[in-house]
């Protein structure tokens, strides 16, 4: 038997199995048409919303995500690397829909970019140069974006590069075709960072009056992500970069308290939806009597008698090992703990308070059930991360699927 056929004969006689993956997330697709709705209120009909879809759309998967995102009427996505944008074209539904690589794009890569329509943030000459090479070989334009350092000191052209680049960008008008001036805040999620971004902000509207003398055209410019869209409605320009906000997270809790007080809201009422619900199930029960350790070594002693289930997720899924002894899930809408040390492949959670406990019941990791909800946020805030970080290092391996419950 050749080693072709070999495979064939196990897949058939596997087909019966399903094989499903221990945990799955959900994406709403109906909070994301809320979050959408919301934002483009906010934005009017002017300003254009780009979606940020960079780590693989902030854990939510971008083939999974970018599809039902254009369908909440989404037309622009932004995304970090050349590789992202290849993963972001093969799954857009249409013609109309643009992508931007805010970040790395190898000189080699930019053909593929120019060919595929792809826009670019540029933020050096060499790189300048590589675009209007690449829109020589494919005989069109080089869609960019001319990155402007004004504070944040990571990748911009520097004031002293301005007037020289914008000469080069008129220079080759029929080989480039400049889709905006950008920038990027330098944290303004949080008020201690107002004045370097007011400072910011005017080095960018400098940058954009000497543009508009080069190249005796107003660029279009965008500089804002979901905190500044939100705080600073004054530097929306012509597009914002939204990540964090439409998956349906506050990118701080200052931003949250901004919001609810200029819109003079109830504390109480958050108009943002979560997108995700990181759910499992239970895989096995069992009890543990008064005395006894759980799991490795003598982390967790049970003080009475217990009920313990077992969850087949772990750190390899994005579980910290911090949450040992302190995370919780929920069960048939109710908390339990974690208990014992997170797993690679498995949490130990105490369910002595849930009635009729059973092997393949729900549990919900991040998101909803009953009327209780786990939060990314204070999933981060208890393993002390970013509701960014605690998204995007959850792995792409675990299935998603859109749903719209209400
Ligand atoms: C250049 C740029 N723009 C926009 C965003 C989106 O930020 P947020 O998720 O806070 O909206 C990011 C994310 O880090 C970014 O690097």
């Amino acid at each position: 038997m050749s080693g072709n056929q070999a495979i064939q004969h196990n897949t058939g006689k596997f087909m019966k199995h399903r094989f499903l993956q221990p945990s799955v997330i959900e994406l709403n697709s109906r909070a994301l048409e809320n979050n959408i709705r919301f934002l483009k209120r906010i934005a009017g009909k002017f300003v254009r919303i780009s979606s940020v879809i960079k780590g693989n759309a902030y854990g939510h998967g971008i083939s999974t995500f970018l599809p039902i995102a254009e369908k909440a009427g989404i037309d622009h996505f932004a995304v970090f690397s050349a590789n992202e944008a290849y993963s972001a074209i093969r799954h857009k539904n249409k013609d109309s829909t643009r992508v931007m690589i805010m970040g790395m794009v190898r000189d080699d890569e930019m053909e593929w970019a120019v060919e595929n329509d792809v826009e670019c943030y540029i933020f050096e000459e060499k790189r300048l140069k590589a675009a209007i090479a690449a829109a020589k070989v494919n005989k069109k334009k080089a869609s960019i974006h001319l990155q402007i350092e004004t504070g944040m000191n990571r990748t911009g052209f520097q004031e002293n590069e301005w007037e020289r680049i914008f000469e080069i960008v008129k220079a080759n008008y029929s080989l480039l075709s400049l889709e905006g001036i950008c920038t990027h805040y330098a944290g303004a999620e949080s008020a201690a960072n107002y004045f370097r971004i007011l400072k910011q902000d005017r080095q960018f509207q400098k940058a954009i009056m000497i543009a508009e003398k080069v190249l005796d055209k107003k660029p279009a410019a965008h500089a804002s992500s979901s905190a500044a869209f939100l705080t600073h409605p004054d530097k929306h320009y012509n597009m914002v970069r939204i990540g964090i906000a439409q998956y349906g997270f506050w990118p701080s809790r200052e931003t949250f308290i901004h919001h609810i007080k200029t819109e003079n809201l109830d504390e109480g009422f958050d108009p943002l939806e979560r997108v995700m619900t990181l759910k499992s199930e239970i895989m096995s029960i069992k009890q543990v009597k008064t005395g006894e350790f759980i799991g490795y070594g003598n982390i967790y002693l049970a003080g009475r008698d217990m009920t313990i289930a077992t969850v087949p997720v772990g750190y390899t899924h994005g579980f910290g090992r911090n949450l040992t002894n302190t995370g919780y899930v929920l069960v048939h809408g109710k908390r339990c703990g974690v208990v014992g040390l997170v797993n690679m492949n498995m949490i130990t959670i105490n369910v002595t308070h849930i009635p009729n406990v059973q092997k393949g019941d729900e549990v919900v990791l991040i998101g909803k059930q009953g009327n209780d909800e786990i939060t990314v946020a204070s999933f981060g805030e208890m393993i002390n991360n970013l509701n960014y970080e605690v998204l995007t290092r959850i792995p792409d391996s675990i299935p998603k699927i859109v749903c719209s419950n209400a």
